[in-house]
């Protein structure tokens, strides 16, 4: 069953969070990716839940702003760990969470349509760093409109008041 204990994953993630809660890869950008991938969801088959706790994993365990390596299979351990704690998720949930996370920074284009998903919330919030989304995987991602309110989102945290 799809249930997510929201506040405290999040309190627990933050707790555990080394880098800037509020910047590159810290909560905010979370919840963009969050908010792209349900997006991109209501127009293809991908699992909402998988895709709402892979914005929630996929960068919770980054200990760099920059070059990371394992960052995302670390976040895929941490949330086989917190499973059962904050959230319930399918062994099959659990297959796709993982890859997706693990290999969402090596710029892969093929596989299953939710782990394309994934990794296509967290390619269109390139925008945040004034990239663009690049290597986008879905047919979703890859429209026009989808990508402008990805844009929208981005581009709204790049002008906050610092
Ligand atoms: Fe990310």
């Amino acid at each position: 069953m799809a249930i997510i204990d929201r506040r405290g994953l999040i309190e627990h993630l933050h707790g555990q969070f080394t880098l800037d809660w509020q910047g590159l890869h810290g909560i905010t950008h979370w919840a963009r990716v969050r908010a792209n991938g349900l997006m991109l969801a209501r127009q293809n088959a991908a699992n909402r839940h998988v895709l709402e706790l892979f914005a929630f994993f996929h960068d919770a365990r980054r200990l760099s702003e920059h070059g990371d390596a394992g960052h995302g299979e670390r976040g895929a351990e941490l949330a086989a760990q917190l499973r059962g704690r904050y959230f319930e998720a399918t062994s099959a949930e659990m297959d796709l969470l993982h890859h997706a996370c693990a290999r969402h920074s090596d710029g892969l284009t093929t596989g299953d349509i939710t782990v394309l998903t994934c990794w296509d919330a967290d390619r269109l919030d390139l925008e945040r760093v004034g990239a663009t989304p690049r290597a986008l995987c879905t047919d979703a991602a890859k429209n026009s409109a989808n990508q402008l309110k990805a844009r929208a989102r981005a581009r709204a945290w790049m002008a906050r008041p610092r």
